[in-house]
């Protein structure tokens, strides 16, 4: 594997300003397999779909299935498979650790602690998300500045040591506009809750939509305060 000083190296020469260069470059940079996209079928995510699967890079495009997801997520995956004729791996949740997990605590643990809502993030999204991330040196978000105040001061690359590679976020300085344009003028597929008030999708138990003028992540674990509303993929430490 690269060292992760020299991937930071390589991609510090490119300017973030159009994707698909960026994108491209990558792709002549890493070899097939080590650059990975991680995809919610969010508004942003699909985005990058569209231009992964439109410029044919050999990137991979994977999602976690935590088993909960709202079924207008799952008509989303499928909508993409169509549309793009493109693998997208699914990655599950380890059957003993959710075995173990519901058959203890039930099937709305989260709503009781903080503790118990991270014990469950980490068993369906970032232990799953760690086998996804095997062997990759690169791994694309679909994370904007806009989404959260934490998020507004994140850089195009981060150094992920939990996962040993460079993480990269192609849309970070993407408008709401910009990506609404891009997906209407492209024609994308995307999540039917998006225009029903959903601005951030997660697991439906724990997202609700947004009241008009409240925060892009607001409808995320509504119950918890906004400092605590990140589930584990990602940690900026
Ligand atoms: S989260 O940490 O709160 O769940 P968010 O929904 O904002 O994350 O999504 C940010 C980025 O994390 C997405 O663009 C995508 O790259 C990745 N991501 C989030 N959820 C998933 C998922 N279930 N599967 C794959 N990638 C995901
Ligand atoms: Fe569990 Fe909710 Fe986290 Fe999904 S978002 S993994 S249901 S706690």
């Amino acid at each position: 594997m690269l060292e992760s000083e020299e991937i930071i190296r390589v991609l510090e020469g490119v300017t973030p300003r159009s994707l698909r260069a960026v994108l491209n470059e990558f792709a002549k940079t890493f070899p097939s397999g080590r650059a990975a996209f991680s995809t919610s079928f969010s508004l942003e995510d699909q985005a990058i779909t569209h231009l992964i699967a439109t410029e044919d890079l050999p990137v991979r495009i994977f999602t976690l299935d935590t088993g909960r997801h709202f079924t207008e997520t799952y008509k989303t995956l499928d909508a993409t498979r169509a549309r793009y004729s493109r693998p997208i791996e699914v990655f599950f949740p380890n059957t003993q650790a959710v075995q173990k997990l519901v058959s203890e605590k039930g099937a709305f643990s989260f709503y009781d602690s903080l503790e118990n809502r991270l014990e469950c993030c980490n068993i369906r999204k970032v232990e799953p998300l760690a086998r996804a991330l095997k062997d990759v040196d690169l791994w694309i978000t679909g994370i904007r500045r806009a989404q959260s105040p934490e998020r507004s001061h994140l850089p195009f690359f981060e150094t992920d040591r939990t996962h040993n590679l460079v993480k990269f976020h192609p849309l970070l300085d993407w408008s709401d506009t910009m990506l609404k344009e891009f997906l209407r003028e492209h024609d994308v597929p995307y999540n039917a809750l998006s225009d029903r008030g959903f601005l951030s999708i997660g697991c439906e138990p724990c997202t609700r939509p947004v009241e008009p003028g409240g925060d892009v992540r607001s409808g995320r674990w509504w119950w918890e305060s906004a400092e605590k509303k990140e589930c584990g993929l990602h940690l900026h430490k």
